[in-house]
């Protein structure tokens, strides 16, 4: 598989920010594996969250060494409100999210005024053609970048940067898209398995006559102010 990039340097606009923060968090760390790059420019006051069990044990083990705690938390996608955040008000000066759901009015709460947010965010419509081929595609349509502003801006936030790019993965052949499609179990349906949905993957295979297959690839990033 090989995936177009956004024309961004995330990381870079991160360091960016860094610079001049010295309250930090990063929301949805994963094992902590892109923070990890990180850690020549965080401040000493730098906290994580997770909230995927699994992932939470990881990224106490990876983060802890360089003094960072992990918090378990995670805003429920289905209701980004339902659960606070565990900090205090203006607890921060930066947050860093880098494809994790969040809830607009909590990160207004938690930054300090002038503070900032970035974030990188999968386009909840990416991937769309797998609906076409397996049936079913769980889609996330509100996860668009114009929406991710306007809640911002309702909540208390300046949008200062924000751009969305539109791009594609290709995969070799059916096969290579079934080894992806083994990693993100959230694009195919809960039923999903190769015997049971061996029909569709053989016509597939013969529409696409054993080559490549392209699906479309979506990011979106905005950097913004808390007023
Ligand atoms: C895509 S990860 C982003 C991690 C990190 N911010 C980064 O950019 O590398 C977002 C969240 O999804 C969680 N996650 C990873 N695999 C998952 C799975 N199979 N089911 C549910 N959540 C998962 C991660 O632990 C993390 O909390």
């Amino acid at each position: 598989m090989s995936e177009s990039a956004e024309p961004w340097d995330l990381a870079g606009e991160y360091r960016r920010e860094l610079a001049t923060a010295s309250h930090v968090l990063d929301m949805g760390t994963g094992g902590g594996e892109f923070l990890l790059t990180l850690t020549g420019d965080l401040p000493a006051d730098t906290v994580a969250t997770e909230g995927w069990p699994p992932n939470v044990e990881v990224a106490r083990r990876a983060l802890a060494p360089h003094g960072i705690e992990v918090v378990e938390y995670g805003a429920p996608d289905e209701d980004v409100d339902a659960l606070p955040m565990p900090f205090s008000d203006g607890r921060f000066d930066l947050v860093l999210n880098r494809h994790e759901s969040f809830s607009p009015t909590e990160l207004a709460r938690v930054i300090a005024p002038g503070g900032r947010f970035v974030t990188q965010q999968v386009g909840g419509d990416e991937a769309h053609e797998l609906a076409y081929w397996l049936g079913e595609h769980h889609e996330m349509p509100h996860v668009n970048p114009a929406r991710f502003r306007s809640d911002l801006e309702e909540s208390g936030f300046m949008v200062l940067d924000a751009a969305e790019h539109v791009g594609a993965y290709t995969f070799r052949d059916v096969a290579a898209l079934l080894a992806y499609l083994r990693l993100v179990p959230w694009e195919t349906p809960d039923d999903f398995t190769v015997d049971r949905y061996a029909d569709r993957l053989l016509a597939l295979h013969h529409q696409t006559e054993g080559g490549p297959i392209r699906l479309t690839r979506k990011r979106f990033w905005l950097r913004a102010q808390r007023r």
